[in-house]
């Protein structure tokens, strides 16, 4: 291997800038050359390739957002897009890869790797940690802090109008980020997609804190909750207790932007040296990830098909400190 190429795709995650710094300095310091291809795939098939060199990643580290860019390229889908950024990439000598993002991005990669050989190894960039093979993803801990200290505000109104708000967090169809910022917020109730909460039950469990005198309620709602939105179910605690003076606040997009958290920092940095050694020593359709404070490779097929629970015991303890 001479030459990798690096990219970001998919939503951007905080992180994904340190995981390009150091992926590009490992490179360097094996004496390989680096290519930073902009804006995901796209840049790949559009060939918006460059050569990167040291300057290029210079206080980077702490930036959130990705300065390679990011999309999600509906061409690279298909076989004429990928036979294109193939061409591409041997029209620049790029003979491996390395793909930061989620489930999505990593499918792409392995599909490339398939049918052109294309040495790649994924690093899990995303908010939603709702890959295998790592026991966090890139971004997740920095999305967390941000959730924790919105709500941390809204319970300041939440408490001065003895309002009940319904917070809607990100996610996609994982509840990580809602069963951590539920724990982390003292939450009345935390509805993720993978758990049904009836409505009565939620009733039940506002009825409760009123009677045991509660100053606030904040109810946190994983955006992808088969029983709806925030919004949704606001609206149905609403017919059913209307004496509550209801409020609802999405935070969409706020949690995938900010200075990555030492957490993320830490590991990007790890995975980013990870994935050029891994590279180097012929690991190829994996992602790298961290479970127990070991690097591991795990097969892309596997990283993205085996889908991540939520901890039992997560939901249990967050049910416990609610009640
Ligand atoms: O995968 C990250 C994520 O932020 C999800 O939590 C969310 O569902 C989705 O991306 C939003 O995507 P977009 O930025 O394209 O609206």
């Amino acid at each position: 291997i001479k030459r990798i190429g690096v990219l970001t795709s998919g939503g951007d995650a905080p992180g994904m800038n340190a995981a390009i710094r150091a992926t590009v300095r490992a490179g360097f310091y094996y004496n390989l050359e680096m290519y930073g291809i902009y804006r995901g795939y796209e840049g790949m098939i559009n060939n918006d390739i460059k050569k990167l060199e040291s300057k290029n990643i210079a206080h980077i580290l702490e930036r959130g957002g990705t300065f390679l860019k990011s999309a999600r390229s509906a061409e690279f889908r298909t076989a004429e897009g990928r036979k294109k950024a193939y061409e591409n990439l041997q029209k620049h000598g790029i003979d491996a890869l390395v793909v930061i993002g989620g489930d999505g991005s990593l499918t792409g990669a392995h599909l490339f790797f398939q049918e052109f050989g294309i040495p790649a190894i994924g690093l899990p960039g995303t908010i939603d940690n709702d890959l295998s093979g790592t026991d966090s993803t890139i971004g997740f801990d920095t999305a967390c802090n941000t959730a924790i200290q919105a709500i941390d505000k809204i319970r300041d109104t939440a408490t001065s109008h003895d309002r009940l708000f319904f917070v809607e967090v990100m996610g996609r169809d994982a509840g990580f980020i809602a069963i951590n910022a539920g724990i982390g917020s003292a939450a009345a109730a935390t509805l993720i997609p993978e758990k049904k909460m009836p409505i009565e039950r939620l009733v039940e469990r506002l009825k409760a804190r009123t009677k045991a005198l509660k100053q606030s309620n904040i109810v946190i709602v994983a955006e992808g909750g088969k029983s709806g939105g925030a919004a949704e179910i606001a609206s149905k605690i609403k017919k059913l207790l209307p004496y509550y003076d209801i409020k609802v606040t999405i935070l969409g997009h706020l949690q995938r932007g900010g200075s990555p958290s030492s957490f993320d920092r830490v590991l990007a940095s790890k995975l980013g040296v990870a994935a050029v050694e891994g590279l180097m020593q012929g690991k190829y359709d994996v992602m790298a990830g961290i479970i127990n404070n070991k690097i591991v490779f795990t097969p892309i097929t596997k990283a993205i098909v085996d889908d991540k629970e939520v901890d039992e015991d997560d939901f249990r303890i967050a049910k416990i400190l609610s009640t």
